[in-house]
């Protein structure tokens, strides 16, 4: 049953709640944000991953003023969350609002998954996932964070960014979203590239 769940065709009878809380997204009615879908085979890889993060291919499209739409190869770190207390425990930086609420108007975990922004919360540079050393690791600044996100070591101000994920159409699709750099709140700058 709960492979069933992670399955693509059981991706398109869930509904994603996007609560809107806070003011760090615009309304709906002016939000820019597009939605781009996942790899099916990727997703695939990441619900079988129980311990190691699985990085997310996609092609972001945007619109930039009265430009022409606009594409970026883009990318996302996913991880599989069985328990959402556990996780929502162990990212104090994200379930930081009354109630225990998360800081971003949007669910966090979505069908037993959380995709992180891969762009680092120091100053915006890319990390990646290193095994030897079981972290994310960013090259500029050293600064890491474990498994699920958590913030460890470095001058990064806060935990690893989560992305909106829903199922639509029969895909999973993500959000893009760019988080100013080295604040300990979650401020949007961009939805492009
Ligand atoms: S940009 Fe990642 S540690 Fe500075």
């Amino acid at each position: 049953m709960a492979n069933a769940t992670l399955t693509i065709g059981g991706i398109v009878g869930l509904t994603l709640a996007v609560p809107i809380v806070g003011s760090l997204l615009p309304p709906k009615s002016s939000a820019t944000g597009s939605w781009s879908p996942l790899s099916a085979q990727e997703l695939d890889a990441l619900a079988k991953a129980t311990a190691k993060p699985v990085k997310l291919t996609f092609t972001l499209k945007f619109t930039d003023g009265y430009l022409p739409e606009q594409s970026a190869d883009e990318y996302c770190w996913g991880i599989r969350v069985d328990n959402n207390a556990k996780f929502a425990a162990a990212r104090p930086d994200i379930f930081n609002q009354p109630g225990g609420k998360a800081d971003v108007p949007y669910d966090v975990v979505n069908m037993n998954f959380v995709l992180f922004s891969p762009i680092c919360p120091h100053l915006g540079c890319y990390y990646s996932w290193h095994d030897e050393q079981n972290r994310f690791m960013c090259p500029c600044h050293g600064s890491q964070y474990t498994f699920d996100g958590t913030h460890v070591a470095g001058p990064a101000p806060r935990g690893l960014d989560p992305l909106p994920m829903r199922g639509q159409s029969g895909n999973a699709q993500v959000m893009w979203i760019v988080y100013q750099s080295n604040t300990p709140s979650r401020i949007v700058v961009s939805y492009q590239a």
